[in-house]
Order: structure tokens, then sequence, then C-alpha cells
């Protein structure tokens, strides 16, 4: 299956969910490519952090110029694409092919906003194909100080947008995705008994359903 995680701004998380499903999918033995079509190479830099550091299970990451050069999907059994800020041509691509796409979502009204024209594209994009992939939202960053009321709204929000569907688990802005990120480990890897662990996993079995028994 091919999930492309994207959205129109940076700093939803695209990068640091794309990652964490990496190395979530790796965990529970799939073969995993990671794709980052971002010029910011974000993931890119991860992935290098986290082959100097000898980490395992080791985590394949490709660049533009290699997925444009071909891949074999057969060789995987999920594949990764983190969209970025990638040029239009790159995201309708990865749009193209993908089966699912997966939208981070902010706590706020902007966000919201931003995530509408997102799907408006989208849908766009992959509308005339025999099997359009399904667009599905999730909020990340919840400030757990102070953001409950922000977080309904935009629940409420992405539940009444057109084509889109929302996942109801939510990831909250906790340490451990930074601190995690920062040495090339996942959150599950740095501390599994994280309340974050707890929400990304069960984000992660609403994405990856087939891989739940
Ligand atoms: N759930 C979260 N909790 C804490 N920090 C987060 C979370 N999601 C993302 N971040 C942080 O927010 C920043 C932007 O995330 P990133 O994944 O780089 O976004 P994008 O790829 O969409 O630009 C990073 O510093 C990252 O560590
Ligand atoms: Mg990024």
């Amino acid at each position: 299956m091919i999930t492309v995680i994207g959205s129109l701004k940076g700093g939803s998380g695209k990068s640091t969910v794309t990652f964490n499903l990496a190395i979530w999918l790796a965990l529970s033995g799939q073969r995993v490519l990671a794709i980052d079509l971002d010029p910011q190479a974000t993931l890119t830099d991860v992935a290098y952090v986290r082959s100097e550091e000898g980490y395992k299970p080791r985590i394949k990451v490709i660049g533009r110029r290699e997925w444009s050069a071909g891949v074999n999907y057969d060789d995987y059994d999920e594949v990764v694409i983190d969209v970025g800020t990638a040029d239009m041509e790159s995201l309708k691509k990865a749009l193209l092919i993908a089966d699912k796409i997966v939208v981070p979502v902010p706590p706020s009204q902007a966000d919201v906003w931003s995530t509408q024209r997102f799907t408006r594209y989208a849908t766009s994009v992959v509308s005339r194909l025999p099997n359009p992939p399904g667009i599905y939202a999730f909020i990340n960053r919840v400030d757990m100080q102070t953001a409950a009321n922000e977080s309904y709204e935009t629940a409420a929000a992405l539940v009444s947008l057109p084509g889109i569907r929302f996942l109801m688990p939510r990831l909250s802005q906790r340490p451990v995705f930074l601190h995690s990120f920062s040495e090339g480990l996942a959150a599950m890897e740095l501390d599994p008994r994280d309340p974050g662990v707890r929400e990304f996993n069960a984000l992660a079995a609403e994405v990856y359903p087939h891989l739940i028994r």
C-alpha cells in the first residue's frame, strides 16, 4: 500500500508522522520504503542520523531523483511518502499513485482552511482514477494545556469537510516526538510507555487496519 502524508502547510507534522509510521511499519514486520519529496529533506536527514547511530530496523529513504528514476514497488509491503512542500508536479505524481492520503491538521482555523484547499486540490487530481484514494485527516499537535476548545472546533470542522474522512485518534503536542526525532528514533523506540506513543499507536492502527488483528 502507498500512503502519502501531505498538507500545504509546513509544521503540521508530516515528516514526524511519516518517520514514525515508517518505523512502526518496520517494527511490525513490513518491508518499508520511505520517499522524501520535500526539498527540505527532513526525512532524509533523520534517516541519516538513524543509520549513523546504527539503530535497527534500518529504514530505506529515497529522494525525488531516485524516485523519478523508477521504483519497483513489489519489493515493499508498505510505502510512505512525505510530500512536504514538493513542487506541484511531484505532488501530483505522488497523489496519483497513492492508496491513501493522510493529512495532519494542527488545531487552528487557518489549518482547517488550508486542509480544505489541499483536499480540493487532491480530489481534483485523483477524481478520474478508477479507484481514487481516500483522503484522511487527523488532528496533530494538540496543546494539552490550552487548546481543548480549538481541538474540538477543528474536529467538528474536519468532520463536515466534503471529500475528507476524519480519523478520531489525535496526537497531542508531546516532547517525546521532538526528542526521539532528533536522535533518529521513533517515539515508541525512545519511550514505549509515553502517552504520546499510545496516541500514535491508535492512529497507526486506524491508518493500517489490515495490519491489526
Ligand atoms: N505531535 C507532536 N508533538 C510534538 N511535536 C511535534 C508533533 N508533531 C510535530 N511536532 C514538531 O513540530 C515541528 C514540525 O513538524 P514536522 O514533522 O517537521 O512538520 P512538517 O513536515 O509538516 O513541516 C517539528 O519540530 C516536530 O518535532
Ligand atoms: Mg517536513
